[in-house]
């Protein structure tokens, strides 16, 4: 695979301390999406990005509910919080991600939080190198959701998922123009701990 170059404003406010490639830092997530429709074949490609995600006992826990269907979105669009909607209401799809509480057994699958969170980010680091990005909400009403998307109650919810192509910031609400720009770390050191000394 060819190396992606680093977006000239990832260049200019994200620095690795160390080497890495440039994918983790070309993710971000923008608000501001294009109106434009995202083909089928790239959605088939970040989720089965995700799909080869690590999980516990390889119980591949996440699951996926995809709207990308105007009654689909408007559907979605009941249960996102207000403030999120300002921006994603543009977004050409939106995916719930959810993950299955327990094993086939009934036993409690243990790392299903840990296993979604891992799919959403191979999903959103496929993303990238399609030349799309995404953008994790967890502000959403989870109950409102349940009920509209008939979930079933060993399903957890962790975020819905904006995906498209990227829009100009000045199309955003005003007061969300001067965050549209990739975010910076805390030094890795403090990142790393022991608790024991
Ligand atoms: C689980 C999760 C929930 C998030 N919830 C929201 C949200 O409700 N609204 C929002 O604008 N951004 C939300 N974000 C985006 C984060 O604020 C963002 O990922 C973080 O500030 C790091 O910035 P970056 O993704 O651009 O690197 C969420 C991200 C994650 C992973």
């Amino acid at each position: 695979m060819t190396r992606l170059a680093l977006f000239p404003e990832v260049a200019e406010l994200r620095h690795a301390k160390h080497e890495i490639e440039s994918q983790f830092l070309n993710r971000w997530s923008p608000r501001s999406f294009q109106e434009k429709p995202v083909p089928e074949t790239l959605l088939h490609r970040v989720l089965e990005a995700a799909r080869w995600a690590p999980s516990g006992n390889n119980l591949q826990p996440w699951r996926f509910i995809v709207a990308s269907t105007p009654d689909r979105l408007r559907a979605f669009h009941t249960f996102i919080n207000p403030s999120n909607l300002t921006w994603c209401a543009k977004a050409p799809v939106l995916i719930l991600v959810l993950s299955k509480t327990t094993t086939d057994k009934g036993t409690p699958a243990r790392t299903h939080a840990f296993d979604a969170g891992a799919a959403w980010g191979y999903l959103a680091l496929e993303a990238v190198h399609l030349g799309l990005v995404s953008h994790a909400m967890g502000g959403f009403d989870q109950e409102a959701a349940r009920t509209t998307l008939q979930i079933p109650e060993d399903y957890a919810m962790h975020a819905v998922v904006a995906l498209g192509y990227r829009g100009p910031a000045d199309a955003l609400p005003p007061e969300r123009q001067a965050a549209e720009r990739p975010s910076t770390r805390r030094p890795i050191e403090e990142s790393i701990v022991d608790f024991s000394v």
